[in-house]
């Protein structure tokens, strides 16, 4: 599994051959200005909730050539269905199988209504496993106690994807706990440094985990790992 960080909460995930992009925020992004939005060619496009600064650019990537499948709640899916963008909607704590592995659509503490004031369903995060490889994509949420379903009902995490920015979603101090409740020792920042009230101190962050044992990875925009 390769993993590329695009900025803010927009990941891409390279997975049995197949390109998932999630919450796309790229072109609105002051931060993501070294990536390019039309060399974004995915299969997938996963939303964990309304917020424009998880779907901006859904739009327009999904005119890229692929036509890629929008996979979000159902109050989102069927949003983007009057704009010709074709959707696999789902709701919490159900998963399903697709050609690069299973997705299950998790609880989230957060809000989700859409840009133009619509109502975007409850927000959730993703769990996206094949018989090798477990990841969670938190999306934005607080800590919750909801997360110690997770390692109840899907395989052992190889990595969780957290907001440690605080102010809108849970805080580093907060994603320690988190990564206590979903038994996960490997855990990548994200939804952090993008607008003035999610500034964090990154090293500050980093030691914190290091010193209770756990690892905290902060990738640059466009930078990759594997899994
Ligand atoms: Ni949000
Ligand atoms: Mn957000």
């Amino acid at each position: 599994m390769k993993i590329t960080f695009l900025g803010h909460a927009s990941l891409l995930i390279e997975l049995n051959n197949k390109k998932i992009l999630f919450d796309p925020f790229i072109s609105g992004n002051p931060l993501s200005t070294n990536i390019d939005i039309n060399n974004l060619i995915v299969d997938y496009i996963f939303v964990t909730h309304g917020h424009e600064d998880h779907l901006l650019d859904v739009e327009k990537i999904s005119n890229n050539s692929t036509k890629p499948l929008l996979v979000s709640n159902f109050e989102i899916v069927t949003w983007f269905e009057k704009k010709n963008i074709l959707g696999h909607p789902m709701n919490h704590g159900g998963k399903h199988l697709f050609d690069f592995g299973t997705a299950k659509y998790v609880n989230a503490i957060h809000s989700s209504v859409l840009p133009d004031g619509s109502y975007g369903g409850n927000p959730g995060g993703f769990v996206i496993y094949d018989e090798s490889k477990s990841i969670y994509i938190a999306g934005d949420t607080a800590l919750t106690k909801d997360m110690e379903l997770i390692p109840k009902t899907c395989p052992q995490l190889d990595i969780a994807v957290l907001p440690i920015g605080d102010n809108f979603t849970m805080g580093y101090e907060d994603a320690l706990i988190a990564s206590e409740f979903i038994d996960c020792n490997k855990i990548m920042g994200y939804h952090y440094d993008t607008f003035p009230p999610i500034k964090i101190d990154k090293q500050k962050a980093v030691e914190f985990f290091k010193k209770n044992g756990k690892e905290l990875i902060l990738l640059d925009i466009g930078e990759s790992i594997l899994v």
